[in-house]
């Protein structure tokens, strides 16, 4: 989940991995996921890697109804205790969020939470924040709609949220981009440009990564200084390093078959 800093990435929740997963919808990265035993061991070396790392992993049952269960960011949207639980802009995942919803206000008691009507949709994978400046992807899963219900819940707490365009040849903004710390954005070349971000605060930067290498965009920073990365993006790894980030790769090649990138795979709450 890109909506927490760093300073709060204590527990993460994450979801089985069906074996109706080869169904996962696969539109952009991926061409459709083939093997669920390799899927579920590489979900088991990132569950491995946050705990490595210091998060506490709280695993839901899979839904077998349900190929894209276990890209579960998608379905709340936790900010520093409070929780939007938006309507997913896929008609076919939006039955995923009860059982997540239901966890997440048992684990955080008395959680102030607010959800969305109407026409709003929204995906948590088009949220990333950097500090307390947030940025939401308008995409072909997000609306105005759903950016407007963002926008109150983010606007009781006096944090800025600006609002990017996302290209067709993307699903999430979290597809494109990631804060691996709280003063740096990972972003492609050709699929952003510094005017989507705006200017930032200061001692804060964008790294620019050839679009080759757009899928490694997406990490997880951690608070011991760590970065979860997939496996075989030199220059994103090289980038992070040169920052005195040390890079965790971890392989996401069946995940990525189902358009899911790390961040896809846990909410932090
Ligand atoms: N396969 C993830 C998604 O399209 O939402």
């Amino acid at each position: 989940m890109a909506t927490v800093r760093l300073d709060q990435k204590k527990r993460a929740l994450v979801r089985s991995i069906p074996s109706s997963y080869t169904k996962a919808l696969a539109r952009y990265f991926g061409t459709g996921p083939t093997n669920v035993d390799l899927a579920r061991a590489q979900q088991q070396a990132y569950v491995d890697a946050l705990e490595a790392n210091g998060v506490a992993v709280h695993r839901l049952d899979a839904d077998e109804n349900h190929p894209d269960c276990m890209f579960v960011e998608d379905q709340a949207v936790v900010v520093d205790g409070h929780m939007l639980l938006p309507t997913p802009g896929h008609p076919s995942r939006v039955a995923e969020q009860p059982p997540i919803a239901e966890f997440l206000m048992e684990a955080l008691e008395g959680v102030q939470t607010c959800t969305m009507g109407g026409e709003a949709r929204m995906d948590g994978g088009d949220i990333i924040r950097l500090g307390d400046l947030f940025f939401v992807g308008r995409s072909s899963r997000t609306n105005d709609l759903g950016i407007v219900s963002l926008a109150s819940l983010l606007e009781f707490f006096g944090h800025e949220l600006r609002v990017i365009d996302i290209p067709e040849g993307a699903l999430h903004l979290t597809s494109i981009s990631s804060t691996p710390t709280d003063n740096i954005i990972l972003a492609p070349e050709g699929f952003l440009k510094p005017e989507d971000f705006g200017a930032l605060p200061e001692g804060c930067e964008i790294i620019w990564i050839p679009d080759e290498e757009v899928y490694g965009c997406n990490t997880i920073g951690l608070p011991n200084g760590k970065v979860l990365m997939a496996e075989g993006y030199p220059t994103v790894k090289a980038a992070l390093n040169e920052r005195g980030l040390e890079t965790v790769e971890i392989d996401m090649s069946e995940i990525r078959a189902a358009d899911g990138s790390l961040t896809c795979c846990s909410i932090f709450y």
